[in-house]
């Protein structure tokens, strides 16, 4: 092909440079903003294996979108680490030249036993979904009444084997773990002085099932404020175009944390965002409602170039700013079906 396939641009003028991919669409949390236990019940149906990517077709379509330009993989789910011997994908991505970071998205629960092996294969670092370290909080977040200890003891043992720099993701959610702000401070003290940074986001309206209320999120501004109230803060320049968290450093020196405000201060301009799901879809935004198989076309023996051109295609034709749409108030928000955040790994 002739094409310069790393400066392809979508219409709005943005590469493609990340990629995030899910493994399962199965997790062993049941955060109410994500994955409500009423509706993710014993009898839910998951995706059959024979619908799920092997490592191999994952492994063929992530070549493809380096060719593209990606050059940082995220491994998400659902919650990844129920996918099997998923430290054999990471080896597999991470031998791919162009792929300079290999980092993964996981509640934690299952971490402490992998982390070893997952550095073993290649993954370079992780992030950690943490919504509260107050045990009473947290059971209600993850919706399974587990406490924070097992997760803090994986941020740990993930540190402890080089997987880092470690960030720890917390959603935040007027009712759940704000109230007046507490749960918030003690989370940042909590982690301040480790070299881990805790990353605060706003609540979004991602799926259809979390019966989202703008009421419930609390701003990047308040949260800094509440945490700058008691710890100063100071801004801090980002450290690549595209990143999604604001950053903010202790003025004592102690860390630093950030907050990602997608919904009062959406980033879709810089978004250069590509997601794969669990059963070979391709997403071109977190709001998407609906993507573009490409497991069909592997699977029916499509070429690498036949696969290049279906990629490309659907590339230059993106045009999702879904958040900046909502910020300006005009969006459909009544959707027929947006994906659903467990299938595409946030
Ligand atoms: P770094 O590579 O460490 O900078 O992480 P990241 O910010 O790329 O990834 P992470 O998965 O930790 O993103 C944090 C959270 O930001 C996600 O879980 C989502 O809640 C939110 N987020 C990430 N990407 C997008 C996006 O494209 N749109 C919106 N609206 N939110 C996003
Ligand atoms: N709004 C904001 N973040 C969310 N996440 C899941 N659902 C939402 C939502 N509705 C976060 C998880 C995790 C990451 C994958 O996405 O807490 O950190
Ligand atoms: Fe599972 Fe993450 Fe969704 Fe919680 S937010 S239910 S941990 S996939
Ligand atoms: Fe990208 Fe869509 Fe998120 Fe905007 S809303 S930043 S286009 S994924």
């Amino acid at each position: 092909m002739s094409l310069n396939l790393t400066n392809l641009t979508d219409t709005l003028n943005r590469p493609m440079r990340d990629l995030r991919i899910s493994v399962t669409d199965r997790c062993n949390f049941r955060c109410p903003y994500c994955m409500p236990a009423e509706i993710y019940g014993e009898a839910y149906e998951f995706l059959p294996r024979a619908e799920i990517l092997t490592f191999e077709e994952i492994a063929r379509l992530t070549r493809l979108f380096a060719g593209f330009g990606v050059t940082k993989a995220r491994i998400t789910g659902g919650e990844p680490l129920l996918r099997t011997d998923l430290p054999q994908l990471i080896t597999q991505i991470a031998a791919i030249p162009d792929i300079a970071d290999v980092t993964l998205t996981t509640n934690g629960y299952l971490l402490a036993q992998q982390a070893q092996q997952l550095k073993d294969a290649g993954l370079h670092r992780v992030t950690v979904s943490l919504d509260s370290v107050d045990d009473d909080i947290f059971k209600q977040m993850n919706g399974r009444g587990f406490g924070a200890r097992r997760v803090l003891h994986a941020i740990q043992r993930a540190a402890d084997v080089g997987l880092s720099p470690i960030k720890i993701n917390a959603v935040v959610q007027r009712g759940a773990n704000w109230n007046d702000g507490r749960a918030i401070v003690d989370l940042a003290r909590h982690f301040q002085g480790t070299g881990h940074i805790v990353r605060f986001i706003e609540y979004m309206d991602v799926g259809n099932r979390n019966g989202w209320k703008l009421d419930e999120v609390v701003s990047a501004d308040e949260i800094i404020a509440r945490i700058d109230a008691e710890m100063p803060l100071e801004p801090i320049p980002g450290n690549y175009s595209g990143e999604v968290a604001e950053r903010y450093r202790y003025q004592d020196g102690s860390g630093e944390i950030g907050v990602i405000a997608s919904v009062t201060r959406p980033f879709c301009g810089a978004c250069t965002r590509l997601r794969l799901s669990t059963d070979g879809q391709i997403f071109t935004c977190l709001f998407a409602t609906r993507g573009t198989t490409l497991r069909d076309p592997i699977r029916a023996g499509a070429t690498d170039d036949e696969m290049r051109a279906l990629i490309a295609r659907i590339w230059t034709r993106r045009a999702d700013r879904y958040s900046e749409e909502r910020a300006a108030n005009t969006p459909d928000m009544r959707r027929p079906a947006k994906v659903e955040m467990y299938q595409i790994g946030g």
